[in-house]
């Protein structure tokens, strides 16, 4: 087992092994005294991981409790957002008492703003069981529900307890779910290690995954030990976000998460180039290394759709928006353009 350290607002592990989930409730029980824990996952995890989780708590002396949605984006809601408070309600749960993230990324985000402002905190342990969620949602604090108007638009930082990444959790995982982590995990060597690129280029994820999942949570871990409130640094880590939002947005959330990052990442990188914003066209290095990892690079909307998508990104102040570009192989800078030169710029990044 592998232990990571990051040093936000509140200092936390994020444990990396393999084959440990049975044992999870010990592990937990090093950091929290045993007490009520409600496991919050969606129906899939729950189906394949939760009985194992909840046992190994009982055994460690917690009174776990199971609260299970349907999968899927849609249930990263209000909705579903309260149900979770009104469940731990039923449950006594006070706030001495714990909440646990078991699955990907949505299930992270639902949980983790549920337990900020359940009594206006409790604590959170994460279980990330997607790749996605393993390299990025579980780490660094962010937590958040979708509105109708926009995704993530509702939200807090609230850091876990701990991260328990068990990657053998990753064998269930469906082949185009996993390749949608890869996007994540190619978009940190795009941003920050030029070197972590070349080991992806020249070997698999998935034979070297504990390896390249602690390396992502490193480089996560540096920029969120930085600058955990994403008043600039941070803003890195959105890298193909903005226009893989709009991606999202204008397929009506059909297009998932990864794969909109991989088309925002070739766009990005493509219009930087033909907008002078970038001394290269990087594009054409991260082109095969997405399509070797079975990811999209284009997609069918024209760049006024995805303007106008992209124009209800919640990272866009006012009249400029900050567009991350690359600058050379294995790092990105952060560029703000007038919001009325973002058409152009997808434009261009589409041809
Ligand atoms: N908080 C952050 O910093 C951050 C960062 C990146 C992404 N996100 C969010 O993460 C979400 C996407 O995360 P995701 O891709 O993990 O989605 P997800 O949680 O919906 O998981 C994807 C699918 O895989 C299934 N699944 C999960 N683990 C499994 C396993 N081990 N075996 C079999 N099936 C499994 C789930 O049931 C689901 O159907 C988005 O909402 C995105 O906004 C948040
Ligand atoms: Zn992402």
């Amino acid at each position: 087992m592998e232990t990571v350290r990051v040093s936000a607002s509140r200092e936390y592990d994020v444990f990396i092994g393999t084959g440990f989930l049975g044992d999870v409730g010990e592990k937990i029980k090093e950091i929290k005294k045993p007490c009520r824990a409600v496991i919050v996952s969606d129906d899939t995890v729950y189906g394949i991981y939760g009985e194992k989780v909840k046992k190994s708590l009982e055994k460690s002396g917690f009174a776990p409790f199971e609260f299970v949605f349907p999968h899927g984006e849609e249930s990263k809601s209000l909705k579903v957002f309260e149900e979770i408070l009104n469940f731990c309600v039923g449950k006594s749960i006070t706030r001495t008492d714990l909440i646990v993230a078991l699955g990907g990324g949505v299930t992270g985000d639902l949980a983790g703003f549920a337990a900020s402002a359940y009594l206006r905190g409790v604590d959170f342990v994460q279980i990330p069981t997607t790749l996605l969620a393993m390299v990025d949602s579980s780490v660094g604090g962010k937590t958040a529900v979708n509105l109708s108007s926009g995704k993530n638009l509702c939200g807090a930082f609230y850091q876990p307890l701990a991260v328990y990444a068990d990657c053998e959790t990753l064998e269930t995982l469906p082949g185009e779910v996993f390749s949608e982590g890869c996007a994540e995990v190619i978009k940190y060597g795009m941003i920050t290690d030029g070197g972590f690129l070349r080991f992806l280029e020249n070997n698999s994820i998935a034979e070297n995954i504990q390896k390249v999942v602690k390396r992502c949570v490193e480089l996560k871990r540096d920029v969120v030990d930085r600058d955990e409130f994403e008043h600039g640094e941070r803003k890195l880590l959105n890298f193909g976000h903005t226009i893989g939002h709009a991606v999202e947005k204008c397929s009506n959330l059909s297009v998932p998460h990864g794969d909109a990052v991989a088309i925002g990442m070739v766009i990005a990188s493509k219009g930087a180039y033909r907008t002078g914003l970038s001394p290269e066209d990087f594009s054409e290095l991260l082109l095969p290394l997405l399509m070797k990892n079975g990811l999209p690079v284009s997609c069918e909307y024209t760049a006024k759709q995805l303007y106008a998508a992209a124009l209800s990104d919640k990272k866009r102040s006012l009249d400029s928006i900050s567009l991350i570009v690359p600058e050379k192989y294995g790092r990105c800078k952060i560029e703000n353009i007038p919001v009325s030169k973002l058409e152009n710029f997808i434009e261009r990044g589409l041809e």
